[in-house]
């Protein structure tokens, strides 16, 4: 039983499609983590439909809390917990507002300090579950809405030093899924399909004035461009060399801009996180980007890389460190990001 020589923390997310409660040890243990994924009930529409959503985290909120709660063994939460914490953005305002209400109510009932947590930092903090980071750190934040070099002088602080001027990333790979004729969200599906494929097709990488920002839309066109092409003259191709090309095309984008990044700042540490973060090819141009600068690489799980709670609780561990809490009446916040170094 905690005697609160750890910090036992219960975290909330539900930014998105993804209903999740877990509890967490000093931040950087996980006791349990539970994710209700709503994925199949957004399929059909190739996209995440807020109104469904926020139901969806609604009927499942209480459920994914017991189960947490009892898997980790809390039945005492006054006692075993030290904070309360949810996502309080950036995401789908009606999604966010049950997580954080959520957590907001649970930490009054129970006398509890409250700590608000941006989703993006709960991304990065996944690597906390792998090790300790060491500072100044670059973090490579890509997921289905973002796509952001951030610099993190110490530890919970963050500055945009590139990020998308269009798509990020993972929508990139979600709109040449669907392209493709894929489910939503593709990205493990053309991760899969070009690992039967060939990248023998040109595709173009954007290279934006701004040397640390990112450009997917241009990219996510010639494909369109080339598969329409294709189709309208009734020509073969080989859609899993469509997968390859892009794949490759977004992978050299993202490590070419992190490259420039290690040059001009010189980290210490690099740090993958976010859903895009689970791609494998991604995941091998890190560890030769690590090699090559001999900086060491922290890489979210991969089990970890998507949506869930128990970075939220390794993001908010930061948090309680400083004791930064905040207020019962703080407001859900869509469109939260960090600032431009
Ligand atoms: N193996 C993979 N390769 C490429 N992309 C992937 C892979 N696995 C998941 N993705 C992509 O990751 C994205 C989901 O990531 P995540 O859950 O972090 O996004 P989000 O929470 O919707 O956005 P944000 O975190 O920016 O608010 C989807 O676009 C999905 O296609
Ligand atoms: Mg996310």
């Amino acid at each position: 039983m905690n005697e609160k020589t750890d910090d036992i923390i219960l975290a909330f997310e539900s930014s998105a499609d993804e209903t999740s409660a877990a509890v967490v040890k000093n931040g950087n243990t996980i006791l349990s983590n539970v994710v209700a994924t709503q994925i199949a009930s957004h399929q059909r529409f190739g996209g995440i439909v807020p109104e469904v959503a926020s139901r969806h985290h609604l009927e499942w909120i209480n459920r994914v809390t017991e189960e947490a709660l009892t898997k980790a063994g809390i039945n005492d939460p006054e006692r075993q917990l030290s904070a309360v914490a949810a996502t309080y953005g950036p995401g789908l305002v009606g999604s966010l507002l049950v997580g954080l209400m959520a957590g907001k109510t649970f930490a009054m009932v129970h006398h509890l300090p409250f700590i608000a947590v941006n989703h993006l930092a709960g991304h990065i903090s996944a690597a906390n579950f792998v090790k300790a980071t060491v500072y100044p750190a670059l973090a490579i934040m890509v997921s289905g809405g973002h796509t952001e070099l951030l610099w993190m002088e110490k530890e919970n602080t963050f500055q945009i030093i590139g990020t998308t001027l269009d798509d990020a990333a993972g929508e990139a790979f979600d709109k040449v899924g669907r392209i493709l004729g894929l489910k939503y969200p593709a990205g493990k599906e053309i991760q899969e399909m070009a690992g039967h494929g060939k990248a023998v097709i040109k595709f173009p990488i954007a290279h934006t004035e701004d040397d640390f920002d990112f450009s997917f839309s241009g990219l996510k066109s010639s494909v369109l461009n080339y598969v329409h092409h294709h189709e309208q003259v009734s020509e073969e191709f080989n859609r899993n060399d469509v997968a390859a090309s892009f794949q490759k095309a977004v992978v050299e984008a993202i490590t070419e801009k992190s490259r420039l990044a290690i040059e001009k700042f010189q980290p210490k540490q690099l740090l993958l996180g976010g859903g895009v973060a689970a791609n494998l090819a991604l995941r091998t141009a890190f560890e030769n980007l690590s090699k090559e600068y001999k900086i060491e690489l922290t890489e979210a799980p991969i089990k970890l890389s998507g949506d869930n709670a128990a970075m939220i609780g390794a993001a908010a561990y930061l948090n309680y460190k400083q004791r930064l809490f905040a207020p019962l009446d703080l407001n859900v916040d869509p469109s939260l990001n960090f600032a431009r170094m």
